[in-house]
C-alpha cells in the first residue's frame, strides 16, 4: 500500500470578535502601527496556532477617510486580521454603551448601572439599536470573506445578534458563538429588557459555548424560563431545532511562558527584579483597571494585612499592574480616581523614606517583562468580584516552575473551578478573609506549597488555548454533522 505525505487540508477558521488581537495608532495619513490588544479574549485567541485563521473585528480607533481606511486594511492582512470600521457614533451607543455600560456589569451580577438609572433606561433603545446596526455591519464583513466549508467563530457579549445576522445571509453557515464572562442567572438576565430577543439571535448559532458547566445552565434556564424553550442534556430546543449549549473552559499557551523564562533577557530581569525586592516577599496584582476585578477591594485587605500584622511592614511589597481600559466609560473613570486615593493613602500611612508598601503602575507591560514578574512573585493575588475565568492567575503558574509561589484567587472567578485545589479561594468581598489569606500564603511552608503548585501547573499545562479552540471548532463540526442527519431523518 502506498503511503501519501499528505498533511489534511486545515480548516479555515474565522475568528469574529469586537477587539482584533492587534490595536492601531496611526502614526501619519497612511501609516499605522499595531500594538497587541490586552485582554483574555485576545490572550487566548493568540495561543491557538494550528487553524488556517483569519480574525475580523475592530482596531479600536476610528478612521473616517478613505485612505486611513485603506491603509489599516492593507497592514492588517499582513496579520491575517480584517477590519470592521465603526465610526465615532457607533462606537459611543455600541462599545462604551451598551457593550461596557449595560451587558458587562449585569453579567458580572453588578447590575444597571448604579448612577442616574432612569438616563440610562432612556438611552437603553438607542444604545440597542447601534448594538444591532453593529452586529450587522460585523456579519456584512464576514458575510463578504465568508467561503464554503468555513467555520465561523463569534466571541462574546460584543457579538451576541451576529449569530441570527449570519444564518439570515446563509442557513448553511457553520456558526459558533463562546462568552468569555460569566453568564448570570436567569433572574439577573430577565431584568434586561432586550433580554428575549439576544437570546434568540444567540440560539440561531449551532453551538453555543461557556467556560463553566454553571454559566452553560444559566443560560439554559435563561431559555427556558424567559422563551419557554425546552432545555435538553444536549442544549436548547426550538420547534425541533436543537441549539447545541456546553462547557469549554479555556486555557493559554502555557508552552510560551514557560519557554520565554528561559531567554537570557528575561533571566536578566529576573535578577534585576530580584536585587530590587531582596528582603521583602512579592506580591502581585495583574488586571485591566476594571470594577470587576476588584482591586480596591485587594488593596483594603492588603491594608488590613498590614494593619493587623506590624511586623511584616517593611517585609512584603504589593505590586499592582493595572492596565486604563474603556476609559471614555465613567464608572472606569471613577476607578480609576478610587484606587488612586486608596493606593495614596495606604503608602502614606505604612510608608516610609525609602520604601512604600503599593507600587501602583497603570500600564501594561511587555510580555517579557511580566514573565519576569510572574517569575519573582511570592504571593499571586486575584480578587475578582466576578470574572468569566481570569488568565492572569494561569501566566502566573505558569511561571512558577522555580519559585513555587502561591495563588490566591478569588471564588467568583471561573478559574476557580479550575485551580481552586491549589490556591487560596477566597470571598473578595470578606476583607478579614483576604487579610488572613494574605499571612496564610506568606507563611506557608515548602511541602503544601509545592503540593499546591503541582497541582496547578498540571493544570495550566494540559489544558491549553489549542486543545480549547480544538475541542470546539470539532465539536462544532460534528453538531452540524448531527443536525444534517436529523433532518434527513
Ligand atoms: P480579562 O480578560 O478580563 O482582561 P484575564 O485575566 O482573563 O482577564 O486576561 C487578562 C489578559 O490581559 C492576560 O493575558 C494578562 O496578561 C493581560 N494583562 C492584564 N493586565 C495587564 C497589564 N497591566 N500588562 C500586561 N498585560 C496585562
Ligand atoms: C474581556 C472581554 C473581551 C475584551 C477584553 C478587553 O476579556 O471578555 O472581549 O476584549 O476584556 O476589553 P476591551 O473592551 O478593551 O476589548
Amino acid at each position: 500500500i502506498e503511503q501519501h505525505d499528505v498533511r489534511p487540508v486545515r480548516q479555515r477558521l474565522l475568528v469574529v470578535a469586537n477587539r482584533l488581537p492587534v490595536s492601531a495608532v496611526r502614526r501619519g495619513e497612511d501609516a499605522w502601527s499595531l500594538e497587541i490588544s490586552a485582554g483574555g479574549l485576545v490572550t487566548a485567541l493568540l495561543g491557538v496556532n494550528d487553524f488556517e485563521a483569519r480574525w475580523i473585528g475592530w482596531a479600536g480607533v476610528n478612521v473616517p477617510d478613505e485612505v486611513g481606511q485603506k491603509a489599516l486594511t492593507k497592514a492588517l492582512a499582513e496579520k491575517r486580521c480584517i477590519p470592521v470600521f465603526l465610526d465615532e457614533e457607533i462606537v459611543h451607543q455600541y462599545y462604551n454603551g451598551y457593550c461596557n455600560n449595560i451587558l458587562w456589569p449585569l453579567f458580572h451580577y453588578l447590575g444597571l448601572p448604579q448612577e442616574d438609572r432612569l438616563a440610562t433606561t432612556r438611552s437603553f433603545q438607542s444604545q440597542f439599536a447601534a448594538y444591532k446596526k453593529a452586529n450587522q455591519m460585523f456579519a456584512d464583513v464576514v458575510n463578504k470573506h465568508y467561503e464554503d466549508g468555513d467555520v465561523v467563530w463569534c466571541h462574546d457579549y460584543h457579538l451576541m445578534f451576529l449569530p441570527k445576522c449570519l444564518k439570515e445571509y446563509n442557513s448553511n453557515m457553520k456558526v459558533g458563538w463562546f462568552l468569555h464572562t460569566p453568564f448570570p442567572s436567569s433572574e439577573i438576565h430577565r431584568t434586561l429588557p432586550s433580554r428575549s430577543e439576544l437570546l434568540r439571535s444567540v440560539l440561531a448559532a449551532d453551538l453555543v459555548g461557556f467556560h463553566t458547566y454553571d454559566y452553560a445552565r444559566h443560560f439554559v434556564s435563561a431559555c427556558t424560563r424567559i422563551l419557554g424553550l425546552e432545555g435538553t442534556p444536549e442544549g436548547v430546543e426550538d420547534q425541533g431545532k436543537l441549539t447545541r449549549v456546553a462547557a469549554f473552559p479555556i486555557g493559554i499557551d502555557s508552552e510560551r511562558f514557560i519557554s520565554a523564562l528561559k531567554l537570557p533577557k528575561v533571566q536578566e530581569h529576573i535578577k534585576e527584579l530580584t536585587e530590587r525586592f531582596r528582603g521583602r516577599k512579592v506580591m502581585l496584582g495583574v488586571d485591566r483597571l476594571d470594577m470587576i476585578k476588584g482591586i480596591p477591594q485587594k488593596i483594603l485587605a492588603f491594608e488590613k494585612f498590614l494593619e493587623e500584622n506590624p511586623l511584616w511592614r517593611d517585609k512584603v511589597v504589593l505590586l499592582q499592574i493595572a492596565v486604563p481600559t474603556r476609559t471614555d466609560v465613567p464608572e472606569y473613570q471613577k476607578l480609576t480616581s478610587q484606587v488612586h486615593e486608596i493606593v495614596g493613602r495606604i503608602n502614606g500611612r505604612f510608608g516610609t523614606l525609602t520604601a512604600v508598601p503599593i507600587h501602583h503602575l497603570d500600564r501594561s507591560l511587555d510580555f517579557l517583562g511580566l514573565c519576569a514578574l510572574y517569575a519573582v512573585t511570592d504571593v499571586a493575588i486575584v480578587t475578582s468580584l466576578r470574572d468569566g475565568m481570569n488568565l492572569v492567575s494561569y501566566e502566573f503558574v505558569a511561571c512558577q516552575d522555580s519559585k513555587r509561589g502561591v495563588l490566591i484567587l478569588s471564588e467568583f472567578a471561573g478559574a476557580a473551578q479550575s485551580l481552586g485545589a491549589g490556591a487560596i479561594l477566597v470571598n473578595p468581598w470578606n476583607i478579614t478573609e483576604v487579610a488572613d489569606s494574605i499571612r496564610q500564603a506568606l507563611t506557608m511552608s515548602a511541602e503544601e506549597r509545592e503540593k499546591r503548585h503541582h497541582h496547578n501547573f498540571d493544570h495550566v499545562t494540559t489544558h491549553t488555548a489549542q486543545e480549547w479552540a480544538e475541542m470546539f471548532v470539532s465539536e462544532l463540526n460534528d453538531t452540524v454533522v448531527e443536525a444534517q442527519l436529523r433532518t434527513r431523518q
